[in-house]
């Protein structure tokens, strides 16, 4: 069904309607600490978002949530609107400035208008997709808002924008596997690229700095996108696990011995339990890094609702977590109810390791004083860097590291 459009309402009172959601927007976003500057608030409180999502309520255009504005034909997200407290927390890592040339990955127009607001008139922004669908739109909304000095392009943003070369700042919006030779080369020495990159199947939105021909990782945020297409596209390996409702996401080109680990589930679970704890609302987004350095088999388990129902599984969340793998053995992580903090009220949950395999004793209580080590010495991800070499630099560093060949680099996460 279409949603009503809003060009159905009164116009004055659409527009101040319209005002009014976005500051209440603005305004929780600076309250949860993701807006940060004044630049970044301002541009948000200019950009009329509802503009960008023609036909979409008014209400759902000014909710803290995607629109997905494109689907496959199995339903699959191709093309969104990203939701506004993904946008805001990568461009505060983008940290654009006046005068600044930026290249955008990605289009929908809306993100390029902020970019055209934080730039402003002696700035340069140019918006780049590979969908001639996205680009039409984008080019449309962007003309009827007043933002007609945005160059949109249309091609494989793998292949960045040579027209409008160099930039100051790159953001990639679409989730990448790898960093593009064309990405460093078309950023000038010292400028910022924020790419949502996947490592180990995780996806953090990375703020790189360019240090000669290096990338320096100086924030990690925690972020979804959808894949990317065309020439950086990359699957990752999915082993089933128990019918159609359980299997793990295996990334990076890791050796995995499927058939091993297809029966690991029909073995007895093995538990064990940590001591470590996180409230309900704490983000433990850095132990899934943490592990995924620490344990040399790391990937992803998804699973469905009726599997947790069927007492197939226990995860951690809903939707899955994160797991090592060794052989035909699998370890994930696991919670139980641990009362309530006395400050908060807040309930706590204890971590656990579940596991089964020949080796499901062992690889648990690895799994555990990894957790352990985590809560000790890297919660909130304290010395976590992240930095992208040329592929095949030689890289020395002291434990825990982990070393990630992509194409294109040789990705180093390391903990000090
Ligand atoms: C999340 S949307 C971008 C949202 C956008 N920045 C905004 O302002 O709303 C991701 C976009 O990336 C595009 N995309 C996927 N692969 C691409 C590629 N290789 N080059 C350029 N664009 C790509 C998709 O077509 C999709 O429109």
């Amino acid at each position: 069904m279409t949603p009503p459009s809003t060009t159905d309402a009164d116009p004055v009172e659409d527009a101040a309607r319209a005002n009014a959601l976005r500051d209440k927007l603005v305004d929780a976003l600076m309250a949860s600490g993701t807006v940060r500057s004044t630049q970044v608030e301002a541009a948000l409180r200019t950009v009329p978002r509802h503009r960008f999502l023609p036909g979409v309520p008014l209400d759902l255009a000014y909710a803290n949530e995607a629109v997905v504005t494109k689907r496959d034909d199995d339903g699959a997200s191709m093309s969104s609107v990203s939701a506004p407290v993904i946008v805001a927390m990568m461009l505060e890592q983008l940290q654009v400035a006046p005068g600044h040339r930026v290249l955008e990955i990605g289009s929908g127009g809306y993100n390029a208008a902020l970019l055209a607001e934080l730039v402003g008139a002696d700035g340069q922004v140019t918006t780049i997709d590979i969908d001639p669908e996205v680009i039409d739109r984008a080019r449309l909304s962007l003309a009827e808002t007043g933002y007609r000095r945005v160059r949109v392009l249309c091609g494989d943003g793998e292949a960045g924008a040579v027209e409008a070369t160099p930039f100051d700042r790159i953001i990639v919006t679409v989730g990448a596997w790898d960093l593009a030779p064309a990405w460093l080369e078309q950023l000038v020495d010292g400028g910022r690229i924020v790419v949502p990159l996947r490592m180990r199947g995780l996806t953090r939105s990375v703020a790189f700095e360019r240090d000669g021909d290096r990338l320096v990782g100086r924030s990690v945020e925690l972020c979804g996108f959808v894949p990317m297409q065309g020439a950086g596209a990359y699957r990752e390996q999915l082993v089933w696990l128990h019918a159609d409702d359980v299997a793990l996401r295996v990334d990076d080109g890791q050796s995995v011995d499927a058939e091993a680990l297809a029966g690991a589930l029909t073995s007895p679970r093995v538990q064990t339990w940590t001591g470590v704890t996180v409230a309900t609302g704490e983000s433990f987004e850095h132990l899934d890094l943490w592990l995924a350095t620490a344990m040399p088999g790391f990937g992803l388990l998804a699973v469905r609702r009726s599997a947790i129902d069927a007492e197939v599984v226990a995860p951690a969340l809903s939707w899955g977590c994160s797991a090592a793998f060794e052989g035909g053995t699998l370890a994930y992580l696991s919670l139980r109810p641990s009362g309530a903090d006395p400050g908060t009220g807040r309930k706590v949950f204890e971590f656990g390791v579940t596991a089964h395999g020949p080796e499901a004793k062992r690889l648990a209580d690895q799994v555990g004083e990894q957790i352990r080590a985590w809560n000790t010495g890297h919660r909130g991800g304290a010395g976590l860097r992240i930095e992208a070499h040329p592929a095949g630099t030689p890289v020395t560093l002291p434990a825990p590291a982990l070393v990630i060949d992509k194409r294109h680099v040789r990705l180093t996460v390391s903990w000090a």
